[in-house]
């Protein structure tokens, strides 16, 4: 599949039999264009980078390396799903790199946000760079292009997506699903096995929770956010409809709590949590659903449990005028 014109007499897959079809005539494609050659793959975890991965699993299994980098910014749990699925359930090649240490050494005091951004993205590339270094015998890259990506940016991945390639490395693009829309990564991604968690996981930002520790990351703040944002995740998805978007956000601000001791009341410093829920189509306008009284209290009530929080903030701007992350 080289060109990057979606054919009119593609049909949109939307059934088991499609998807089938699809990942079928993909497996045929990916081996006649690698051979027995080695293709190296940076998952993160994200449904298109997970769902190249089943399909190069699929078709070459072991000489599919992937790469996944924890930059230290991701969700409560993500590292490990991506080892639990990729390794242990589909066998896959798979080279796990906790570069936490190195990425929150270099963003330390970084308070502007698309210089925090910048650092990710860079460091991303340098530490991938550095393990592909290390590999031999690789001359294919895979990568998770969908169709928006070539419509919209050219080809390259969401233009401030981390997850984006090194361009200085010299390998050949492997690109199974570039032609496909998202729903469609969704139902191929059904069809190959992959968990419905990371099949229809919301949009994350490629500099995760970096854009959601406002100012410069501290480690405790970041922790924080973390624990939040997974209790937030957990109470909204008992809900019976979720947002588009779910997530917290940890401003760089600390306001007046109260903690007794032995009876006294005692005055501390604590940082506020901040809920955002947003439902759009396209992002670019977005309104914000009604969250149950009792589903925001749930989460108020976990959420003060962790250390260093005393106050829970529901955010209800719409975009415009806010945008959706606070960075
Ligand atoms: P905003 O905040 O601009 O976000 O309203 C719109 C959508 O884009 C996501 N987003 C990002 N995605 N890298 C990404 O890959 C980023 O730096 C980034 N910033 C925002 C955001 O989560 C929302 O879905």
């Amino acid at each position: 599949m080289s060109s990057n014109v979606r054919p009119e007499s593609m049909e949109r897959i939307t059934t088991k039999a499609l998807a089938d079809a699809f990942i079928e005539e993909q497996i045929a494609e990916i081996k006649a264009q690698v051979g027995d050659k080695k293709v190296l793959l940076a998952l993160s975890g994200g449904v298109d980078s997970s769902v190249v991965a089943a399909l190069l699993i699929k078709a070459i299994g072991q000489n599919l390396v992937c790469v996944h980098v924890n930059h230290g910014l991701l969700r409560k749990g993500e590292p490990e799903q991506v080892i639990e699925v990729f390794k242990n359930q589909m066998n896959a090649n798979l080279i796990y790199v906790d570069a936490t240490d190195r990425f929150l050494d270099k963003l330390a005091g970084v308070d502007e946000p698309e210089k925090k951004r910048k650092i990710i993205g860079a460091e991303f590339i340098d530490v991938f760079a550095e393990e592909a270094a290390k590999l031999e015998g690789i001359e294919f890259l895979a990568q998770g292009t969908i169709y928006p990506d070539i419509l919209e940016s050219d080809g390259v991945k969401a233009h401030h997506n981390v997850g984006g390639l090194p361009e200085e490395l010299n390998f050949e693009l492997v690109e199974p699903i570039k032609l496909l829309y998202k729903d469609e990564v969704r139902v191929v991604g059904k069809e190959l096995g992959l968990p419905d968690n990371m099949v229809y996981r919301q949009p994350f930002p490629g500099p995760g929770l970096g854009v959601r520790c406002v100012g410069a990351i501290t480690r405790d703040r970041l922790d924080a956010l973390r624990e939040a944002d997974a209790i937030v995740r957990e109470e909204i998805e008992k809900l019976p409809e979720t947002p588009w978007q779910y997530f917290c956000a940890i401003p760089d601000i600390k306001s007046t709590g109260i903690k007794y001791v032995n009876g006294k009341g005692e005055r501390y410093m604590g940082w506020a949590v901040v809920i955002r829920a947003v439902n759009t189509t396209d992002a670019v306008k977005v309104t914000v659903p009604e969250i149950p009284f009792s589903a925001l209290c749930a989460m108020r009530d976990k959420i003060v449990q962790i250390p260093g929080v005393n106050r829970v903030l529901w955010d209800i701007s719409e975009k415009p005028v806010a945008t959706i992350e606070w960075e």
